[in-house]
């Protein structure tokens, strides 16, 4: 085994010596074949002024229904007294009346090489990104004449778009209500590196081509990377039209809005196994979405760049333009431009293409008990005991590595866990749910890495051998889930394993994949996967595929029940399946602070279902940290705490009691909301809604929120929250938009107004949260020990009105647990505030689910600035009228159990 950096780290942590991660374990872009030789020629293309790229006028056509434009482009070399062309087939697409799709390719003859290699530039990751019920809606492309056939610009339009490809330098630009948005290659920066051999390299190499690296990699770790293809990358440049503000591109620990990279390395998309991460950096990281977002007043637009290989981007802010230059190792080019008018259409649409957010189990809305271990059953059940002694609320507790006997998956470990059905039945009793923890390498010489090799479902080294390489097992092989076949073989795992119990879910970690002794803490790229794919073309897929074959082994089992699965590599299209998290995070204030910006990144790029390890993976957290991090940590969209083998134990019920108790209120207060938290689940799963919202989407003309990205709302639910994330602090400023917000806890009034930046009161037991004047939120405020007991639960809703005296809000509800919802089993309630009159309406009911019979035993009025309310109220309900009570308390009229079933229709005049 070779002793690299990475292994030596890895194993140190195995045994639970956690030394920081070493940025020099990463390539920097000069140390890239092709970042260095893209941002290179990028540089050197805008001096020369050359253009080697334009569109072969005869080759346009359309095929037979007139939706797609198809023609060449026609790279052109000038070296070595040749004068050679590369024809370049693309098509031009524009469709769902709000996007533009291109594709570049390459013809190659030959499809498989030596070793099986396929020589083919890898054309599939729709099958894997898109939402495979997606169809898109095709238009009528119409080409706008005179200028067709006979000018240089050719001029396409559909809906309200108007496409121009100018053909002697290759561009594209998209104009929107004919006002420009976007430009395709307006600095000229397109490179598509042809197939070509080392002996014929330097006849096909422009003079603005540097030849680093092309055959070679000469970076310490992967030297030993064979580059059969040679170099194949593709890149070209976007300019964002009158926008300076671009988000995105998750994952990275960075700010929300992208920074300019003009004198730092770009930022990079390539999925690597960073424990202990450098923040505030563009460094890589495990998961890799490329989605870009521009924001400014009423226009935004979506870019998604569709390459699944090892991505670099360059991010630009001009004078009122932005450019972002994107650089991939191979594959084609594929991208989609979507225009809309706000970023959560952008969002939106987006996810109709990629996928839905799943609609989660709701226990999984819930808190969730981790660490690096919980050692054996007893164990298990003394913290699940513990939990209920202290009367702190949980849904699902996990094991890590060491359940497995010897960390072989699919097994456990015979002394620690003699009997999973009984542990699994205990704590189904309280409607609890167990996660284990399944990584895609497989331990060698073990029965289940024995039936992948005869399956021959490995991933191939380059020589077409089984690969081997080191991970916590010791040495390892990695199931190739790129092929059908290996994604059946692992159901039968999983199947399996899992058989009986229906609480017991799965978690995929170390999927990059992680391999110890691999170049960059990850595969070697010329690894070979199913159909001869390049690990350097499919790479930043795989964790994708391991954890699709896990919700779908699930699904097959079961098909009427919603799996959990968690997934640390993720791509475009994850969000369907899988939650995932920020991986190995450090108790410590900076990393608590950046978890803000982090999950707000993963959130407008579809893949709501995040969280940062609580209270830090590495490290021991003081009291103080530990609380904010609760405080924050409940408005993940998954809420886990988890903690290292190493660290000292901090299950909430060990805190002191001071600790404990604020700790447990937050809590608690993630259970009484998550009806409301629900509802912006579904609002995620039906519009892509971010559930952890930033600022700027939901106030896109407000330019003071383009760079606010440490306060944030709940969703659509007009929840308000700016958590504490620094020591020592008594107060924090936050920023109010216009209109009125009252206290989430007490409802006092706290700001009324314009937007203002006000300083507010946040002692350590206090979480700045407001609800915003115009919205009804829902609770549900008994405690109990998990979401399941709390099903039948009564409803309280709070009404926060805005200085009209108005407000409204929805409830979505169904069984939390099945596909049901699917055939409308569901209920959806719209609630209205309107001049002292409250109104609750159904939009949607199945009549025979539990469900609708569930009453409201309370609703909370905040006092807004002009209300006045009378002493008593009529309810009218079934064409009957009540009197009822209104007690007045000191910032709300209350209205205690008016007899209203939630799923009926009613009406209460104050
Ligand atoms: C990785 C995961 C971490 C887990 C550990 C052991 O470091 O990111 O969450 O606890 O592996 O499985």
């Amino acid at each position: 085994m070779k002793l690299s950096l990475s292994t030596l780290l890895r194993w140190l942590l195995s045994f639970g010596i956690a030394l920081a991660f070493q940025d020099d374990l990463l390539k920097k872009c000069s140390q890239s074949g092709f970042c260095h030789r893209n941002r290179q020629y990028a540089k050197n293309i805008q001096e020369s002024r050359n253009s080697h790229y334009s569109l072969d006028q005869g080759s346009l056509e359309f095929d037979t229904n007139n939706h797609t434009i198809q023609g060449f482009i026609i790279k052109s070399i000038k070296a070595n007294q040749k004068d050679i062309k590369i024809p370049l087939p693309f098509t031009l697409d524009l469709f769902d009346g709000d996007k533009v799709r291109f594709r570049l390719d390459e013809h190659r003859s030959i499809k498989l090489g030596k070793a099986g290699i396929n020589l083919q530039r890898y054309n599939e990751t729709e099958h894997w990104a898109f939402d495979p019920d997606y169809i898109p809606i095709r238009q009528e492309v119409i080409a706008k004449s005179p200028t067709f056939w006979n000018k240089k610009d050719f001029t396409f339009t559909a809906d309200r778009f108007t496409v121009t490809l100018s053909s002697q330098d290759f561009q594209i630009n998209v104009k929107y209500d004919s006002a420009d948005v976007l430009t395709v290659n307006s600095d000229n920066m397109l490179n598509f590196e042809h197939y070509r051999t080392l002996e014929e390299n330097f006849e096909n190499i422009n003079e603005e081509e540097e030849p680093f690296n092309m055959f070679k990699d000469s970076f310490a770790d992967s030297k030993s990377d064979s580059i059969p293809l040679g170099p194949e990358s593709v890149a070209l440049d976007f300019k964002f039209h009158g926008i300076s503000n671009l988000y995105g591109i998750a994952e990275h620990a960075d700010s929300l809005r992208l920074r300019d990279t003009s004198n730092i390395d770009p930022y990079r998309l390539y999925n690597v196994d960073v424990f202990q991460y450098k923040l505030n950096s563009t460094l890589p990281m495990y998961g890799s979405i490329p989605f870009v977002v521009g924001i400014k007043e009423s226009l935004s637009i979506g870019l998604f760049w569709m390459n699944p290989s090892d991505t670099w981007i360059d991010i630009q802010y001009g004078h009122s333009d932005s450019s972002t230059h994107w650089m991939s190792e191979s594959g084609i080019i594929d991208f989609i431009v979507i225009v809309q008018e706000t970023p959560k259409l952008v969002t939106e649409s987006y996810v109709n293409i990629t996928g839905k957010p799943m609609l989660p189990l709701l226990s999984s809305v819930g808190y969730h008990q981790c660490r690096w271990n919980y050692n054996d059953e007893k164990d298990v059940l003394t913290v699940d005991s513990l939990m209920d002694k202290w009367q702190i609320p949980y849904d699902f507790l996990w094991l890590d590595l060491e359940y497995t006997d010897q960390k072989q998956y699919f097994t456990w470990k015979p002394d620690a866990f003699p009997n999973p059905t009984r542990m699994l039945s205990k704590l189904a009793f309280l409607g609890r749910n167990l996660v284990t923890l399944i990584d895609p390498h497989i331990k060698s010489n073990y029965h289940i890495s024995e039936a992948i090799i005869a399956a021959k479902v490995y991933v191939r080294n380059a020589l077409n051998k089984p690969f081997f390489g080191q991970c916590w097992p010791g040495e390892s092989i990695w199931i190739d889930t790129f092929n059908p076949l290996a994604s059946k073989l692992w159901s039968k795992f999983v199947q399996t394993f899992i058989s009986t119990p229906s609480n017991l879910y799965i978690w995929n970690d170390m999927n990059e994949p992680s391999i110890f002794d691999g170049p960059e803490t990850t595969a070697p790229k010329d690894l070979l996967h199913y159909n001869g794919f390049e690990e350097r073309s499919v790479h930043n897929l795989y964790g994708l595929t391991v954890h699709q074959a896990t919700y779908d082994s699930f699904v097959d089992m079961n098909p009427n029940k919603r799996p959990f699965v968690l997934t640390r590599s993720f791509f475009s299209g994850s969000q369907r399946t899988a939650a995932t998290w920020t991986g190995d995070n450090v108790a410590n204030w900076e990393y608590l602070q950046l978890s803000i910006p982090m999950v707000l990144s993963h959130n407008i790029v579809g893949m709501p279902a995040t969280g940062a390890d609580i209270a830090g993976f590495f490290g021991n957290p003081d009291d103080e940290l530990l609380i904010r991090w609760y405080q924050a940590g409940i408005w993940y969209p998954f809420f886990r705490a988890h903690a290292h083998i190493d660290t000292r134990r901090r299950e909430p019920f060990l805190l002191n009691e001071r600790t404990r108790s604020v700790v447990t209120e937050f809590i608690r207060l993630r259970y009484q909301l998550l009806p409301t938290l629900y509802t912006a689940f579904h609002d995620s799963h039906s519009r892509g809604i971010p559930i952890m919202n930033p600022m700027i989407y939901e106030h896109p003309n407000v330019a003071n929120f383009y760079d606010i990205d440490d306060q944030f709302y709940l969703g659509e639910q007009g929840i308000l929250v700016k958590p504490v994330t620094s020591a020592n602090t008594k107060s924090i400023p936050i920023t109010f938009p216009s209109g009125v917000f009252y206290d989430l806890q007490n409802l006092e009034i706290a700001h009324f107004g314009t937007l203002e930046t006000k300083t507010v009161s946040a002692p350590l037991e206090k979480l700045p949260a407001y609800i915003a004047g115009g919205h009804i939120i829902t609770r549900k405020d008994q405690y109990r020990r998990s979401s399941r007991l709390m099903q039948n639960d009564p409803y309280t809703l709070v009404i926060a009105p805005t200085a009209y005296g108005t407000a409204k809000g929805r409830l979505y509800v169904d069984d939390g647990e099945t596909f049901a919802y699917k055939q409308g089993k569901l209920l959806e309630v719209e609630l209205e505030y309107n001049k002292n009159v409250i109104y609750g309406t159904v939009l949607h009911k199945d009549t025979s689910s539990f469900f609708n019979d569930i009453s409201i035993e309370k609703i909370v009025i905040a006092h807004h600035p002009d209300g006045k309310v009378a002493e008593t109220c009529t309810l009218e309900l079934d064409d009957i009228r009540t009197n009822i009570e209104v007690i007045h308390e000191d910032h709300s009229h209350v209205i205690k159990n008016p007899g209203i079933q939630i799923g009926q229709d009613w009406k209460i005049i104050l």
